[in-house]
């Protein structure tokens, strides 16, 4: 069921055209289920190509969305990249708020839709652009790098955002380019910790949390150690510091997905949301996958149904006053015209050089 009361019928034609999406879907969705996705799946591939437009999906979509309708799909980073070069006349997003003003910002003269404009992240929420100004008149001289989860005015009152996936890389560019030993990096205290300890440079840190990351302890990783002592255990960098160094490896969930399709464990544990588990395995059929996870409820706001809404109406709109996109365009993209991280991921992430302490504002 779509838009109130339009339901698209599973014709032949339909089942036909979603057979390779059901085979990537099947382990995670029912067959009642499927009758009613397939048609709509279709529907809005359809809609995609009449009004010019992609949808940029993060890798915690649910796997109808990632696998289905997904034309870009990846990390925080990748669908910046992919927002920047697209051709197309509209970009839905299939993620968070501050992924879809992200996009705006890139692609200003784009139409930028999110299917619920609820889908907000505690991240974002932690900081804003005022925090900002005053945490950059209290150390003066100091560059200031924002992760992209944030609002287009935190990034604006920034001298250039990270993702989790190149966050050691910019701040060891910035601090080379500024000529410091310090840099400011807000607003996820766990992520800052952790770049602290594969870098020299002293990091100024905010107490900001993801409210799903921040639920995985050491104690867990320790049951799952005992219950499952030859599978690979990966964590996100949002999580606490000593979730990481109980794990194999740390890295963004594009790293995490590579890590699995490369090098193909006998079994898996992704420290994450919970779709990152369900969208990895419609593409590593050999890995068994096992699947503590915390789901995060704004991910989880967008659905097939209101993507389709969203292409259909063109709503919700995402606008970012001009003044503002221009000062974050230039924070985000001094972020990508950064080289890509380095090939292969760093499967060595976890193995810290040190086990320093970051100064919390
Ligand atoms: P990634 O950049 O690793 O996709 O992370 C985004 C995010 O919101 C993780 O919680
Ligand atoms: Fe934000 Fe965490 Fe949800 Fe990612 S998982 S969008 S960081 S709340």
């Amino acid at each position: 069921m779509a838009d109130g009361n339009v339901a698209f019928p599973f014709t032949a034609e339909v089942e036909a055209v979603t057979a390779p999406i059901w085979e990537k879907v099947r382990a995670r969705v029912t067959p009642i289920e499927w009758r009613a996705q397939a048609p709509l799946i279709a529907e809005i591939n359809r809609l995609k190509k009449q009004k010019n437009a992609v949808i940029l999906a993060h890798n915690y979509m649910t796997p109808e969305i990632f696998h289905g309708v997904g034309d870009f799909v990846g990390d925080s980073l990748g669908l910046a990249r992919e927002a920047a070069r697209s051709d197309a006349k509209v970009i839905v997003q299939a993620g968070v708020h501050f992924m879809a003003e992200t996009s705006k910002v890139l692609c200003p003269d784009k139409t930028v839709l999110i299917p619920d404009l609820r889908a907000g992240c505690s991240l974002a929420a932690s900081i804003t652009a005022a925090d900002v100004r005053l945490i950059k008149a209290r150390y003066p001289g100091l560059p200031v790098v924002t992760y992209v989860n944030t609002t287009a005015e935190v990034k604006a009152e920034t001298d250039i955002c990270c993702t989790s996936a190149n966050a050691v890389q910019v701040v060891e560019e910035v601090a080379r380019q500024w000529g410091v030993d310090r840099v400011i990096l807000l607003p996820d205290e766990f992520l800052a910790r952790n770049v602290a300890r594969q870098t020299d440079i002293k990091i100024i840190a905010w107490q900001g949390r993801c409210e799903v990351h921040e639920q995985f302890t050491a104690g867990d990783i320790a049951e799952l150690r005992e219950a499952w002592p030859d599978a690979e255990i990966l964590a996100h960098p949002e999580c606490p510091t000593e979730v990481l160094e109980a794990s194999d490896f740390a890295g963004s969930t594009a790293a995490m997905s590579d890590y699995v399709t490369q090098r193909k464990p006998k079994r898996v544990v992704l420290i994450t949301e919970c779709s990152m588990a369900d969208n990895v395995a419609g593409d590593a059929p050999d890995t068994e996958f096992v699947r503590p996870c915390n789901l995060c409820p704004h991910m989880k706001r967008i659905t097939l149904e209101n993507i389709y809404e969203a292409l259909l109406h063109g709503r919700h709109e995402v606008l970012v006053d001009p003044v503002v996109a221009e000062r974050a365009r230039a924070a985000v993209q001094r972020m990508i015209d950064l080289p890509p991280p380095a090939q292969p991921a760093r499967y060595d992430l976890v193995k810290a050089r040190h086990h320093v302490d970051v100064e919390l504002i």
